[in-house]
């Protein structure tokens, strides 16, 4: 691959980058019209109203992207990850952005597996607020990440 004189080791291939804007804002997306469906929309059935049906393919799709984003944030492990830190270069919005992934992981194991509806709905809530958090931390991290160049 050819490489700019400049290039940093840090920096990202392009479609790795890629990867991640498509991978985190495709679970952004499908979260919120999971939300927004939740909170504003039913439907009237024989059994009075109900949850839109949509709402069960928003999950799905939420699901697969959540899949790539494990595989394409897990890649960021042995290369961007461990440069970035021995560099002392983006460490505070990098491991803001690594953590709130973590948790965000956590409570969506917490979804599926936890039994009783007050630890699932604190699961719920805990996971959608970390998680609309993680877009505005990866614009932060990118930004700040492209002005120390
Ligand atoms: C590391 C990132 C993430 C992973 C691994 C992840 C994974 C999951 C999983 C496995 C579920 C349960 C799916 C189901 O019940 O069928 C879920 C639900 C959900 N996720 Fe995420 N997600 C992530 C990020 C996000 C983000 C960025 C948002 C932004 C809004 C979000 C919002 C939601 C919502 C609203 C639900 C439904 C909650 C409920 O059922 O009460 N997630 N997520
Ligand atoms: C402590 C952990 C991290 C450190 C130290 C770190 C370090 C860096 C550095 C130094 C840059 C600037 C690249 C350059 O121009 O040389 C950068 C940019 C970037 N990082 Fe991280 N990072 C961390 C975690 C993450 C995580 C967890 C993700 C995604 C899941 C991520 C995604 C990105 C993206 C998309 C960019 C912008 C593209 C680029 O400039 O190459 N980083 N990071």
């Amino acid at each position: 691959m050819r490489r700019k004189k400049n290039a940093r080791p840090t920096r990202l291939p392009r479609w790795q980058e890629y990867a991640v804007y498509v991978s985190l804002g495709a679970l952004t997306l499908t979260g919120l019209v999971w939300l927004g469906l939740d909170w504003g929309v039913r439907v009237e059935s024989e059994f009075g109203p109900e949850r839109h049906p949509a709402e069960h393919w928003a999950m799905i799709a939420h699901g697969i992207a959540a899949y790539a984003f494990l595989v394409v944030g897990g890649a960021m492990i042995p290369v961007h990850i461990k440069l970035g830190w021995s560099l002392d270069r983006n460490k505070v919005s990098g491991l803001w952005l690594g953590v709130g992934s973590v948790i965000a992981v956590i409570t969506a194991l917490g979804l599926y597996y936890l039994g009783g509806e007050g630890a699932r709905s604190t699961a719920s809530l805990a996971h959608w607020l970390v998680g609309l958090v993680l877009i505005p931390a990866l614009i932060i991290h990118a930004v700040r990440g492209r002005r120390g160049r």
